[in-house]
């Protein structure tokens, strides 16, 4: 059993666990398209009745220790503007798979990449993770664009790995490790 992530504060943002509260705008933003078509693991449509049991299921991930997720909520707005967080940790190879999105209304701000900073780091020194990796649809430039901004490297692109929407499709896989994160350069 692990205990829940601590909250993360950040210049403009709280990270902080999914609570049930938290279902109709998780609903709302996520059953956005844009959202469900540009990620691997949101469905469309997307109502509260899968956000609550996302968030449940969230919660038995953190007890678990196989995952870490975080809502990121405006520190002025108190709004919620997406979800972050690291799943598929294994203590085994001392690794994590980052994942995110932050509804359209609150793009282009730099929320995506200071949210995954803090959980960089998160990730690193309080986990003390030696591997954090993610992956992205290659047709949707704006996340390899967050993680080129957090220095987590191109490492590689499969092909065709997933069918959505009926499609194959190729998946950008990017990486960081622990010693070029504390030692960057
Ligand atoms: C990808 C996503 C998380 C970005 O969130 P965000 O808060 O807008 O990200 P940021 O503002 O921190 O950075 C976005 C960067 O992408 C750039 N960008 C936006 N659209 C782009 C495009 N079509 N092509 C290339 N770059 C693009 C922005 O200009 C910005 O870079 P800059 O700071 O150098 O100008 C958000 O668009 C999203 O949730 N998309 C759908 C879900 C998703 O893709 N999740 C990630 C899959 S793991």
């Amino acid at each position: 059993m692990t205990e829940c992530p601590p909250d993360l504060i950040t210049r403009r943002l709280l990270l902080r666990i999914p609570v049930l509260q938290d279902a109709p705008d998780i609903a709302r933003l996520a059953g956005d398209p844009e959202i469900s078509g540009n990620t691997l693991e949101i469905p469309y449509p997307y109502d509260h009745r899968i956000a609550h049991e996302w968030i449940a299921e969230v919660s038995e991930g953190v007890k678990a220790g196989t995952e870490m997720i975080f809502a990121v909520i405006g520190r002025n707005t108190g709004e919620l503007y997406g979800v972050i967080g690291l799943m598929e940790i294994t203590r085994e190879h001392s690794r994590a798979k980052l994942g995110y999105w932050i509804g359209r209304p609150y793009w282009n701000q730099g929320y995506a990449t200071e949210a995954v900073c803090a959980v960089l780091d998160y990730g690193f020194r309080v986990l003390g993770l030696n591997r954090i990796y993610a992956f992205y649809l290659t047709r949707n430039p704006a996340s390899g664009r967050v993680l080129d901004k957090c220095s987590i490297r191109h490492e590689g692109v499969l092909r065709q790995h997933v069918r959505k929407e009926g499609t194959f499709q190729d998946i950008a896989v990017h990486g960081i490790l622990k010693y070029e994160y504390l030692s960057p350069g």
